[in-house]
């Protein structure tokens, strides 16, 4: 089985579209496409939407925008701005917008949940062997989560998709802010500029081509979605039909955070009290105008700051599996710092 990589942004697009290519396959686990109650880690990952494909990916993709409906990202941005730890060195910003999230779909405890959700967040994008840890995370989220298995499985799921991923966000829009650029620009241009997610993979399960090039079933198709991305667009999100369902809920959420950090001087000051939050429901979603999405690469691009300069494009797709896309390490190796 050959690995081809591709960093010209019609292949990344096609690919991505493509449903010969498909997500990483899990390995199966009895009872997790009919419902049945699971409580592991494995369990969890063959029954959640980011794994699978197909009819079961509609269906838990449907659940999953039933459930972020209910979230307005404004209500999100007030939760996670309330909760912002000010940027203390010791605020863990995957609890602060885990939490947030969870107050304002109404679960009980909300810390209590971003903290077992971290848990699960190590192992949710495969780890190694056995993972007692993250099993009894999942078994004590799954109660206060609610719903039938499958419900409940995506219901974390949603948690454990922003945990990690926001986190790089705010972490790398910190590392980049300047002076006079209003929070939203500074997104925008990380987004664009410093993504936290460089490059996302693909497996195929059926013949097809990229770029013209002949993809057996069992490749792997690495996609360089930051090196792809045209000035004006963002791949950080993904791409249709599994873009990122949460894109304005991330926003939302890197927002509030990032208002609650002095310019300059991440990790230190704190601009205003920083009351608990009310854990109410969000009242129904108003979306803010999402990015601009794959697709539509002409156009201004969004904010003000200046665009880096990018290192050349390759062309198109090449082999790569005589040498490992891996040991790049403008790649990076973990699931948000670097390959999807
Ligand atoms: C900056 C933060 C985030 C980034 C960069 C990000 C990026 C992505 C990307 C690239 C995908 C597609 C993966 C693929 O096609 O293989 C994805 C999927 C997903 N994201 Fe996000 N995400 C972020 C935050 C969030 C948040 C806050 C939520 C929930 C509120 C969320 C929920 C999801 C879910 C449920 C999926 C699976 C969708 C599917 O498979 O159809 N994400 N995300």
């Amino acid at each position: 089985m050959g690995t081809y990589e591709s960093d010209r942004y019609e292949d990344v697009v096609a690919a991505l579209a493509d449903p010969a290519l498909v997500p990483e396959p899990v390995p199966p686990v009895a009872g997790a496409v009919d419902g049945a109650a699971g409580g592991t880690m494995a369990w969890l990952r063959a029954t959640v939407a980011r794994f699978c494909a197909g009819e079961p990916h509609a269906r838990r993709r449907a659940l999953v925008e039933g459930e972020l409906a209910r979230l307005a990202p404004e209500a999100v941005r007030r939760a996670a701005r309330a909760r912002g730890g000010c940027g203390a060195d010791d605020e863990d910003v995957r609890v602060t917008a885990v939490a947030a999230l969870a107050a304002c779909l109404g679960y009980a405890d909300p810390e209590g949940v971003a903290r077992a959700v971290t848990v699960v967040a190590g192992g949710y994008f495969g780890g190694d062997g056995p993972d007692p840890a993250g099993d009894e995370a999942v078994r004590w989220l799954l109660p206060r989560v609610g719903g039938d298995a499958e419900l409940a499985a995506n219901r974390i799921g949603i948690l454990v998709q922003a945990c990690d991923a926001t986190a790089a966000l705010v972490a790398h829009a910190a590392r980049g802010r300047r002076a006079g650029e209003t929070v939203e620009e500074l997104l925008a241009r990380t987004l664009r500029e410093d993504p936290p997610l460089r490059v996302m993979r693909r497996r195929a399960v059926a013949a097809t081509r990229v770029g013209g090039t002949e993809i057996v079933p069992g490749d792997t198709v690495v996609l360089r979605t930051a090196e792809a991305a045209p000035p004006s667009v963002t791949l950080a999100f993904g791409a249709a039909p599994r873009r990122c369902p949460g894109e304005p809920h991330a926003l939302a959420l890197a927002t509030g955070i990032l208002e609650t950090r002095p310019l300059g001087r991440p990790g230190t000051g704190c601009p205003a009290p920083n009351p608990r939050p009310a854990t109410a429901p969000c009242p129904p979603a108003q979306s803010p105008a999402p990015l601009k999405p794959p697709g539509e690469p002409e156009g201004a691009p969004q904010g003000r700051g200046e665009l880096r300069e990018r290192p050349p494009r390759t062309g198109g797709l090449r082999r790569t599996d005589r040498g490992s896309p891996w040991s790049d390490p403008s790649a990076g190796s973990g699931e948000v710092e670097g390959t999807w």
